[in-house]
């Protein structure tokens, strides 16, 4: 027996005697998301983790994921492998500070809206901008969902804000996504000027570069992209829609635009199309750090615990119970 199948059977013997459920992100290494009961996107795993049965949850993606299943789930023990697991772009906002408001800055315009530094708190926005409904992208904290009115994702989002009858709507963090939303819905978005790393680093000459390299196949991106690079894009979706896009599509090849664990997935489901990353350097280090090994522990000390107090998590349930609400 390998060392790896050594650890899996392991995990699966103490899977089964602790009840517990492995839920793991599509970006999760490809062990890792071997040994998971159910692989997805933010979505499909709030849904998940909202509905299952089981008595804990071992979450392979980064804190607020694990978070939201806490949240939804909360007589369940939720538990992260790796504590540090976080993601970037959620720690770019914050709910109120002791940042001083020298000036009320108004925002700088871009498509379709305001968008506003990340040093300001989503008080500060909402004071300048009051009655405005606040949707917030599920990379977030408890804390800024629980100060929100509904949440999205990245394949509800131009849904999510489609459902609220005002023509303003502050979204908060990524200023991607917001940009996409802006420019699908036609609506006037107050966005943040939160990014993702991975995502943010595509720019239009990479996709002119691999176009070049590959002319006959189709480029899918993710909405945490810039908003040139989406412009560009064959179709824009999360990553689900991609996989789900990817079986459906007569394309035998396909650049694919996020993080590169997606790729795992992408081939194993489909082995007859060719699929190449839009750039081989699309890795989020923090969804990698989840390993077996981390799984086994997790298992065997029963850590880290993920939960969230009441008085949090009962209105961020809200916002995570209404985006959940719309099909
Ligand atoms: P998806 O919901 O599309 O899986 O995206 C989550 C994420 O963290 C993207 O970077
Ligand atoms: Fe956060 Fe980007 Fe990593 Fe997704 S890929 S978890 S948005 S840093």
């Amino acid at each position: 027996m390998t060392d790896k199948s050594i650890l899996r059977e392991k995990i699966l013997q103490l899977k089964e005697k602790r009840n517990a459920i492995i839920l793991a992100h599509n970006y999760q290494r490809e062990e890792v998301q071997d040994i998971a009961d159910y692989t997805g996107d933010s979505l499909e795993l709030s849904r998940t983790a909202a509905s299952i049965k089981c008595d804990v949850i071992i979450f392979c993606g980064v804190n607020f994921m694990a978070e939201s299943a806490s949240i939804l789930s909360p007589e369940k023990t939720v538990l992260l492998p790796e504590v540090t697991a976080c993601c970037p772009m959620a720690d770019m906002i914050t709910v109120s500070g002791s940042r001083n408001l020298k000036t009320q800055f108004p925002g700088y315009q871009y498509t379709g809206g305001y968008r506003y530094p990340a040093d300001f708190t989503l008080r500060d926005i909402k004071n300048l901008h009051p009655g405005v409904p606040v949707v917030t992208y599920v990379n977030t904290t408890a804390d800024v969902k629980a100060e929100s009115d509904i949440c999205c994702t990245s394949s509800n989002g131009i849904k999510i804000v489609e459902s609220l009858d005002t023509d303003q709507v502050i979204c908060v963090p990524d200023r991607n996504l917001s940009a996409w939303i802006a420019k699908n819905t036609g609506k006037k978005i107050i966005a943040w000027d939160g990014f993702c790393h991975v995502h943010d680093r595509i720019t239009a000459e990479d996709v002119t570069r691999v176009r070049k390299e590959h002319p006959d196949a189709l480029l899918l991106a993710h909405p945490e992209c810039r908003i040139e690079v989406c412009e560009m894009a064959d179709h824009v979706t999360s990553t689900s829609g991609m996989l789900r896009f990817a079986k459906s599509s007569d394309a035998k090849e396909l650049v694919i635009g996020t993080e590169t664990g997606l790729l795992y997935r992408l081939r194993k489901e489909n082995p007859d199309k060719i699929f190449y990353p839009l750039r081989k350097d699309m890795v989020c280090p923090n969804m990698k750090k989840t390993t077996l090994n981390s799984v086994l522990q997790s298992l065997e000390t029963m850590t880290y615990k993920i939960k969230v107090p009441e008085e949090t998590r009962i209105p961020a349930k809200r916002a995570l119970d209404r985006m959940l609400e719309i099909k």
